[in-house]
């Protein structure tokens, strides 16, 4: 049988300085759901990439002294080894200057202007150049940029545009039909904002700077960056090339991963495009929010920015991984700060999560010898509750991640953990060796390892290699199946755990990690 298959994207980054932990933070999420989905046996296919043309780009080329294609192949390598060092199981890395992109872009943009989709007209507008985006007078802020507050230009160019007003009914109608926004309320945003005020056509060409793909009938003219960028998507499967394999087999992507900044783009115009082009749309595209500073956005300006590698050098890529993907719920921000990040890594990763493996693995060395015992049924008084409700628990976290409700999953996982521990307390295993109530003492220790493998098993695409550390501790280092996690039979006779295991996680001193991420935040 064949195998389903599963494609998600991140948008692709703007290669305008260093990666910050918001931008990793829509990779990790991604590669999170990646990994679940592989686990799950599904054929996964894992797209990112760079957004590298367009004036912004240019200019900051322009500043260091390089050409923009020098300056881009600086970032492209930047990104690889940030992903690298992040454990980011991508399959694709698109860059929008590869030839394999430009080629497709220009056919595309042909393909619009021969359908009557583009036109040639006049751009006229309030420009943000640092943006690249016009505004009309009612979206501005105080007179500036809504997105980030700087000065705009009012501006004027011979321009071509997309005729999207044509396809608006259609949009809404797929809006009624097909559920392919979550959460909801992003699409309600969409029509009280964009489609019932009536909605503009999109400038997809440019004059007034370069650095682009020229418009292949009037070279003159390059495409704006969102019709670019957008058809990375498709170009990066071989869409309109020689080889469309891939694109055959993945499209229409199944999960696509945005940030609430760029939600109009993805939720208007990029399903517009598609029906242009007669494509179906994506299943499914989540719009994030964002995580943001206790004093507003990361910005260098104020001095706030958290690059990952301050956070991955010092406590681990796992526990980095950990705090992104917890500290930010789908519907609102999160927040990064020290003593969060602190305070998360000692509570959750050192005590609930470190101290009950440790404590496990000691008793099971103290009282058998290392062996972990058969499933002797459920003799103690809480075991019956403690099964249903760790696999009722489990289920919930299953639905979570189909959901794309990465917080909750792991805000979920952490129950079943603080439930094990609980565990420990109501059947008070050293009381139990004490009186040699064996059998019920081998009841604890199974259900304690057993729950710790599936704990371990369901933290695989999260944080692998914690979840392997802890896997390992307990015996087991074959490939687990997300499906054992609903059972509890007993595991292989024999099975040993560590004889001294390593803590997953060391305790910080508070104070001083706090005054260390703080002054890294300064130095960056
Ligand atoms: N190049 C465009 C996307 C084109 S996709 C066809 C772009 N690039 S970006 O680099 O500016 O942003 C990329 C992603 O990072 C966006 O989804 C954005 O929302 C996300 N984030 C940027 N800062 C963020 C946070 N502080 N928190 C979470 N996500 C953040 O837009």
């Amino acid at each position: 049988m064949e195998k389903k298959k599963f494609y998600i994207t991140t948008p692709i980054y703007y290669p305008s300085g260093k990666f910050h932990i918001g931008t990793a933070y829509t990779t990790v999420f991604a590669d999170t759901l990646k990994r679940y989905k592989t686990l799950r046996g599904y054929e996964t296919y894992f797209l990112t990439g760079l957004d590298e043309h367009g004036q912004k780009i240019e200019n900051i080329a322009k500043e260091k002294g390089m050409s923009p294609q020098e300056y881009v192949d600086q970032m492209a390598e930047m990104a690889a080894s940030l992903w690298k060092r992040m454990d980011i199981q991508y399959d694709d890395l698109i860059r929008t200057t590869e030839e394999r992109h430009t080629k497709v872009v220009q056919k595309i943009f042909d393909h619009f202007m021969e359908s009557g989709d583009i036109y040639k007209g006049t751009y006229e507008g309030l420009y943000c150049i640092p943006c690249e985006t016009y505004f009309t007078e009612t979206q501005l802020v105080d007179g500036k940029c809504p997105d980030c507050g700087r000065e705009v230009k009012p501006m004027k160019e011979e321009a071509y545009f997309f005729n999207m007003k044509k396809y608006a009914d259609k949009l809404l109608k797929a809006y009624e039909e097909l559920d392919f926004i979550t959460p909801a309320f992003r699409k309600t945003e969409m029509i009280n904002n964009f489609l019932k005020p009536g909605l503009e056509d999109l400038c997809v060409s440019r004059t007034s700077f370069n650095w682009g793909i020229p418009v292949k009938k009037d070279p003159k003219h390059v495409v704006y960056v969102w019709l670019d960028a957008l058809t990375n998507y498709l170009t990066a499967l071989g869409y309109l090339s020689e080889d469309d394999s891939l694109f055959q087999k993945y499209w229409p992507a199944d999960v696509q991963i945005v940030g609430k900044d760029i939600a109009r783009f993805h939720l208007i115009y990029w399903p517009i495009f598609l029906m242009a082009l007669g494509l179906p749309l994506p299943k499914k595209i989540l719009v994030h929010n964002w995580i943001m500073m206790k004093d507003g956005k990361m910005s260098k300006s104020k001095g706030n920015v958290v690059y990952p590698e301050l956070l991955i050098d010092r406590y681990g890529l796992d526990a980095t991984r950990y705090f992104l993907l917890r500290e930010v719920p789908i519907m609102q921000d999160g927040v990064f700060s020290p003593e969060g990040f602190v305070e998360r890594y000692n509570s959750d990763l050192c005590n609930d999560l470190g101290n009950l493996l440790n404590r496990t693995v000691a008793m099971v060395n103290k009282y058998f010898g290392g062996i972990v015992p058969q499933n002797v049924g459920q003799v103690n008084e809480v075991d019956k509750e403690f099964e249903q409700t760790t696999i009722e628990t489990l289920r919930k976290v299953e639905k979570e991640i189909e959901d794309l409700e990465i917080a909750s999953s792991l805000a979920d996982i952490w129950t079943v953990i603080s439930r094990t521990n609980k565990y420990i307390d109501e059947t008070a295993p050293w009381t139990l060796a004490k009186e040699e109530q064996t059998e019920k003492l081998q009841s604890v220790m199974y259900h304690l390892i057993e729950n710790l493998r599936k704990i371990g098993t369901v933290l695989l695409p999260f944080m692998e290699k914690t979840a392997w550390n802890l896997l390992k501790q307990i015996g087991q280092s074959k490939e687990q199946s997300w499906e054992s996690i609903y059972l509890y039979e007993s595991m292989a006779e024999n099975t040993k755990v560590i004889e001294k295991g390593e803590p997953l996680f060391m305790r910080l001193k508070a104070e001083e990690e706090i005054e260390y991420i703080k002054e890294g935040m300064k130095h960056k």
